[in-house]
């Protein structure tokens, strides 16, 4: 997507403002004001744009596009299939869905539509033909919001019979399913697909082969959703780039997939700002900008985010001074090509009046958040030359959704809690903490362009990552594979004859068992040789038990039967380094392993110096610069004399201290 500036702007919705046009026109003047320059409309416009069945109405439309088109300010333009018109669903009961126990939901709310029902999605071809031959081509629409946060599933008689032929296109016959399932288990042989249900509450949930094929049927079948909302806007003849957004640390769809159908990604951010340590936030929001920059490794769009308190989260917090400025950049300094909140006028009324938004109640150009938004406004039209500038990461993070899948269903070794995401941050925080970009990506994804991989928990082995493993480190990368790793198989049966499976020689060691620990229980770790200052190291919840073979034990545990014994270890294979983390370990081992680790190789880091706690230091490149952004997310003022800054100061002031949340950005010749 070619952008001439950083889109800047959000959702609106001028349906809830079509009676009162004084206000329409005064929104138009004080999104001038803010360097307002892209809108998304259109998410929720269903029954507007079709008040009967097969009554159109996009004239409304094309009026408030061309107006803002006559200010400067493009569209995104959404297709509206994330909520229905009340006449469809009485019409036609099947666009409804039923949920597991068989019970069909009555009309309401959003997000609920029967993905495979074919009314349902000839209703969709229908708008969104009509929406393409209309807007396809307008010069002020430069990019198609698909739908609006996907989600959900459907129990009905039509998914489920979908459900039945996706089973048989993937396993050919009902013996290989039964192969493949274990349905021995409890005498649940199937004969014949026709006799398999979704897991329910009511019936099957204890066959892990089909709760984990039902998760991806139903990711499938929403991306094949979202594939059909495509190809109607591409038959009605527009080649205008697509995105849909998606949701942070969401369960329901493996967006690997999802970036395979769509041209950008964007996503939806709403950070428990302010909630104790704002460090911690800007760490975990963080680890979210990289994930999804990493699906297609090009920019991706921040398309929602909340300038004022966030009223369905527990509390409304509001964001203190400069927080606008810093989630912001924030986002542009992970990759982010654009800064879009949700919403540009509150509501008035129903379940988001209370949302913070550009333009509050109020209305007028003095309140404080809309202060805040045109001060941005403003800074941001001098960094247009970041677009399209990338991100050079040379360590990756494998963070996998149908992993998570098959963990959130192992029952053992930790049924209170297994705590994946959390492996998964602490080698984030240590490398973050080091100014390091780190990429985020699925088993399935290509390990090539690394020099350091991490693989926490990585449970389930798929897409052949075995023998990916095995040449990247013998091709002289060095890769961590984290506790409980390499247990079960793509239908989630146990590997039998060892694990890390195919990966004990590489490795050196077999894990032998795994113990889970009480919560509160506590285990050690020292090293074998020096003792370093951190030491011990505090382990909880999972330890597994090694047996080396040519592995070197660096780390032993100092408690329990198998206190002595090898708790993390280096094994050498080919060019390359193979580690194995048997526990789940605290971040202060994270953060002293990972400085030891990048000591030997090459990071890509415009700075040099200790970074200060609290302070963030992400970088984007083009073929010539580097632009390095450091950020203080601590909420007083911190001190950056321990750093040596090259380059030109891009962004910001006062290269001493930076106050709470405030940013810099330095500009640097890549090195000739
Ligand atoms: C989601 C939705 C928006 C809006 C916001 C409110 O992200 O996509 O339509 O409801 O939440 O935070
Ligand atoms: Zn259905």
């Amino acid at each position: 997507m070619q952008l001439q500036r950083i889109l800047y702007g959000g959702d609106y919705n001028p349906e809830q403002w079509l009676h009162d046009p004084e206000i329409l026109a005064r929104d138009v003047e004080m999104f001038k004001e803010a360097s307002i320059n892209t809108v998304s409309i259109g998410m929720f416009s269903w029954s507007m744009l079709e008040p009967n069945e097969g009554e159109y109405n996009l004239d409304y439309l094309e009026e408030i596009i061309n107006r803002l088109h006559q200010n400067g300010i493009s569209t995104i333009l959404s297709t509206p299939s994330a909520a229905r018109p009340k006449w469809m669903s009485d019409c036609y009961s099947e666009v409804l869905r039923v949920n597991p126990f068989g019970h069909r939901y009555l009309f309401g709310g959003r997000h609920n539509h029967c993905y495979t029902s074919p009314v349902y999605r000839s209703k969709i071809r229908k708008i969104n033909t009509l929406l393409a031959e209309r807007f396809g081509k307008h010069p002020a629409v430069i990019l198609w919001h698909i739908s609006n946060e996907y989600g959900g599933e459907c129990y009905c008689p039509l998914c489920q019979d979908a459900f039945r032929i996706w089973l048989e296109k993937k396993y050919t016959t009902i013996d290989s399913l039964n192969q493949a399932w274990m349905t021995t288990f409890w005498s649940h042989t199937y004969n014949e697909f026709s006799q398999i249900e979704a897991p329910s509450p009511l019936g099957e949930s204890m066959v892990h082969g089909l709760n984990l094929d039902w998760k991806r049927f139903i990711s499938d079948q929403t991306v094949d959703f979202a594939a059909w909302e495509i190809q109607a806007l591409r038959d009605a003849g527009s080649m205008l780039p697509t995105t849909t957004n998606m949701m942070y640390h969401f369960p329901g769809i493996d967006y690997d997939d999802m970036a395979n159908v769509i041209d950008v990604i964007s996503w939806d951010t709403y950070p428990l700002w302010h909630k104790m340590d704002d460090i911690e936030i800007s760490m975990d929001c963080g680890f979210q900008h990289d994930y999804f920059r990493s699906l297609k490794h090009q920019p991706f769009l921040l398309m929602e985010s909340c300038p004022g308190p966030t009223n369905w989260q527990g509390i409304s917090k509001l964001k203190r001074p400069g927080m606008i400025e810093a989630m912001g950049l924030h986002a542009i300094a992970h990759g982010s090509d654009s800064i879009l909140y949700f919403q540009m006028r509150q509501s008035r009324g129903s379940s988001e009046k209370f949302h913070g938004a550009v333009i509050e109640h109020y209305g007028k150009k003095d309140a404080r958040m809309y202060r805040e938004v045109a001060d941005l406004g403003k800074d941001l039209v001098e960094l247009s030359e970041l677009i399209g500038t990338t991100t050079d990461a040379s360590v990756a993070i494998i963070y996998d959704l149908q992993n998570r899948w098959a963990l959130e269903d192992s029952q053992g070794p930790r049924n209170d809690g297994l705590f994946y995401r959390e492996n998964v941050l602490k080698p984030y925080r240590a490398f973050k903490k080091l100014g390091v970009n780190v990429d985020i990506i699925s088993s399935a994804q290509s390990l090539d362009s690394y020099q350091i991989i991490i693989a926490p928990m990585l449970y389930m082995f798929r897409a052949d990552i075995e023998s990916r493993i095995r040449s990247f480190i013998h091709n002289g990368g060095t890769f961590v594979l984290g506790t409980f790793s390499g247990i079960v198989n793509e239908t989630d049966l146990c590997h039998l004859g060892g694990t890390p499976h195919e990966l004990m020689d590489v490795f050196g060691l077999r894990r032998t068992e795994t113990d889970g620990l009480y919560e509160g229980e506590k285990n050690w770790i020292t090293s074998c040789e020096e003792l370093f200052v951190n030491e011990p190291y505090e382990v909880r919840h999972l330890c597994d038990l090694l047996s080396t073979s040519t592995a070197q034990t660096l780390y032993i545990y100092k408690s329990e039967f198998y206190s002595n014994t090898a708790a993390v270890t280096l094994n050498q294979y080919g060019d390359g380094k193979a580690y194995y983390i048997g526990c789940d370990v605290e971040q202060r081992f994270y953060d002293d392993f990972v400085s030891h680790l990048i000591a030997r190789t090459v990071v890509n880091s415009a700075i040099q110096g200790i970074i200060p706690y609290g302070i963030e230091v992400n970088s984007r490149s083009s073929d010539s610069y580097t632009y390095t952004f450091i950020q203080n997310f601590n909420n007083h003022d911190t001190s950056l004399k321990q750093i040596n800054l090259k380059g030109e100061l891009m962004y910001g002031t006062n290269l001493d201290t930076l106050a709470a949340y405030q940013t810099i950005i330095m500009k640097t010749k890549k090195n000739l």
